[in-house]
């Protein structure tokens, strides 16, 4: 099987899968890393661990229909199975996600539908709730609404909030390779 992780900041989850991968006998590759952002640290990470790595973003095209095309395209020509979404910023468009049903998938940072959206861990936090965690879920045409793949749950303690997020990624380091594998094995 082959993978490309989508990303558009640090990747310390594309990091974690990686090593994953490396570790355990697991019949999927990384075939690239993509990033919509140019300074992205997550194309570093890659490049330093021999991971090929693709960027474009859409300002480069003239509408961001095109930008879509260049990335199906993309995924087309490099034979991608599944589109792991690790910290991408952006919504799928539909061209994408007609030509991978059930084959995007993308790891937030609370149990969902509880605080969508950009700041999951933030919102959990500040609201208050004593239980907060991870879900993995498939990609659908709504922001964090797809079906639920799997979920972690963390509590909040005495944290502040560096300290729950560190839990939280800590969290997701674990689950999204865990997953994964699940999902290469045909058990999802
Ligand atoms: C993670 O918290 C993930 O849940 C969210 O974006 C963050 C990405 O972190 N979608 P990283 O780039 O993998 O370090």
């Amino acid at each position: 099987m082959r993978i490309a992780v989508l990303a558009s900041g640090n990747g310390s989850n594309f990091a974690a899968i990686a090593d994953y991968f490396q570790k355990e006998s697991v019949a999927a590759e990384i075939a690239f890393v993509f990033s919509d952002k140019k300074n992205a640290f997550v194309l570093e990470r890659a490049q330093k661990i021999g991971v090929a790595t693709f960027q474009f973003s859409p300002q480069d095209f003239p509408s961001k229909n095109d930008y879509e095309k260049a990335l199906l395209a993309l995924m087309q020509q490099e034979k991608i199975d599944l589109i792991v979404l690790a910290g991408y910023m952006r919504i799928i468009g539909p061209q994408l996600l007609a030509a991978f049903p059930k084959k995007i998938i993308n790891i937030h940072p609370s149990l969902l539908p509880a605080f969508p959206g950009l700041n999951g861990i933030k919102d959990a936090y500040d609201y208050g709730v004593k239980v907060t965690g991870v879900t993995v879920h498939y990609i659908d045409a709504g922001v964090d609404t797809g079906p639920i793949i799997a979920q972690v749950p963390v509590l909040i303690l005495d944290d502040d909030l560096a300290s729950l997020e560190a839990k939280i990624h800590q969290a997701e380091h674990q689950l999204y390779p865990a997953v994964l594998k699940q999902i290469v094995q045909g058990q999802q």
